[in-house]
């Protein structure tokens, strides 16, 4: 099946199915909210839900299920529903929620993020949600695939074959359907149409300004030469970010087999400044948000413990600069959506550091694309 699927997805030129994954993310988000915007309402469309908006106003609760890169983009997710919609959103690992009998109300609708749409723990809890009566739906990449199948609807990411062991589009993919259907949720109760316009404003500039971030490539290259010896990294992130540091540090250590840990940013003092050392580099998620001053304040933290510090942060942040000892500008964008920029620089560093270290980038020791076993 895979190898069907390399015949065609090509390489394009690129040295490897990731980077090339890496560059294709413009295109990734454009199709998964291709035909999806309605410029009149201020609205998306998701009509493979197969639900009335009567249904979807009657949602109390959304449970999001994933494993790995996917489950990352479920906790985006998360912040981006409650935000937008208003409606409380919970992420559980797949593998915990089949066993762990959440008592769940029939106003609850699952969402189960897959790329593959084969993970046994994520197509098992969507087996254990439905006997319990819950409508599940899915985000899948792959049409007729297990997960797909086994859901009453859903949300298709149309992102293209992923063919590299660590995912990279279909994460931005995912990213992408949840704020669309958080703009849907949100437009049937709180958003107002200049709230909503403003969202599918901001989503529809969302390609090029990825492409934007992707120019940063020989910049991140010269980072990842730079702290090539580091062997490990502290990501910190909070709110929309927290998901971007988890995926992030994955990435690192899918590939590059360094040690990587990605944590809210104010966690800090709860353990992780004991890591702290000159050789420990600490990757920032900073962009201009609403608790970028709560960044800054963890940053001077660790810089007055001598750690090196890399930040990603909104173009023209001269603050950042001062306290940082490198920085990735990134455009600026509404603080929901950021999360499709930061997440760019770091899937790039975690390239060219396992290239430097001699990894075999596409097909990592011990890891599987999907993983049908429990
Ligand atoms: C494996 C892959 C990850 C992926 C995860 C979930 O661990 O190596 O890259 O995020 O499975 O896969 P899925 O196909 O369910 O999104």
């Amino acid at each position: 099946d895979v190898d069907q699927l390399e015949m065609t997805a090509s390489l394009k030129g690129f040295p490897h199915y990731m980077l090339k994954e890496i560059y294709d993310q413009p295109e990734a988000i454009r199709n998964a909210f291709r035909g999806r915007l309605i410029h009149e309402e201020a609205t998306a469309k998701l009509g493979g839900l197969n639900m009335s908006p009567q249904e979807l106003l009657r949602i109390e609760r959304i449970q999001i299920i994933g494993c790995g890169s996917a489950r990352h983009a479920g906790i985006v997710g998360e912040y981006l529903i409650e935000s937008l919609a208003h409606i409380p959103a919970e992420v559980e690992f797949s593998s915990e929620f089949r066993y762990k009998n959440s008592p769940l109300d029939r106003h609850t609708v699952v969402f189960a993020v897959s790329q593959s749409g084969e993970t046994a723990d994520t197509l098992a809890a969507v087996k254990e949600a439905k006997r319990k009566g819950l409508k599940v739906l899915g985000i899948c990449n792959r049409v007729g695939s297990s997960i797909a199948r086994e859901t009453e609807g859903g949300v298709f990411m149309h992102a293209g074959p992923e063919i590299a062991v660590a995912a990279t589009k279909s994460f931005s993919s995912q990213v992408l359907i949840f704020s669309l259907l958080a703009l849907l949720l949100g437009r049937l109760r709180y958003l107002s149409a200049r709230e909503g316009h403003e969202i599918v404003e901001a989503i529809e500039a969302l390609p090029d300004q990825v492409a934007e971030v992707i120019k940063l490539d020989s910049q991140v290259k010269e980072l990842a030469r730079k702290y090539v010896q580091s062997r490990r990294f502290l990501l910190f992130g909070r709110q929309f970010q927290y998901g971007v540091a988890l995926e992030g540090a994955l990435k690192i250590k899918e590939i590059s087999y360094c040690c990587a840990e990605g944590n809210p940013s104010a966690e800090l003092k709860h353990g992780i400044i004991a890591l702290i050392d000159k050789s420990t580099p600490s990757i920032f998620l900073c962009p201009k948000d609403g608790v970028y001053d709560k960044n800054i304040s963890n940053m001077e933290e660790i810089k007055a413990r001598g750690g090196p510090i890399i930040a990603i942060a909104t173009e023209n942040d001269d603050q950042v600069a001062k306290i940082a000892d490198e920085v990735l500008y990134i455009p600026k964008a509404p603080e929901y959506l950021t999360p499709l920029l930061t997440i760019i620089p770091l899937q790039l560093f975690a390239y060219h550091l396992a290239i430097f270290l001699g990894r075999d980038v596409d097909k990592p020791r011990n890891l599987a694309k999907s993983v049908t076993v429990e």
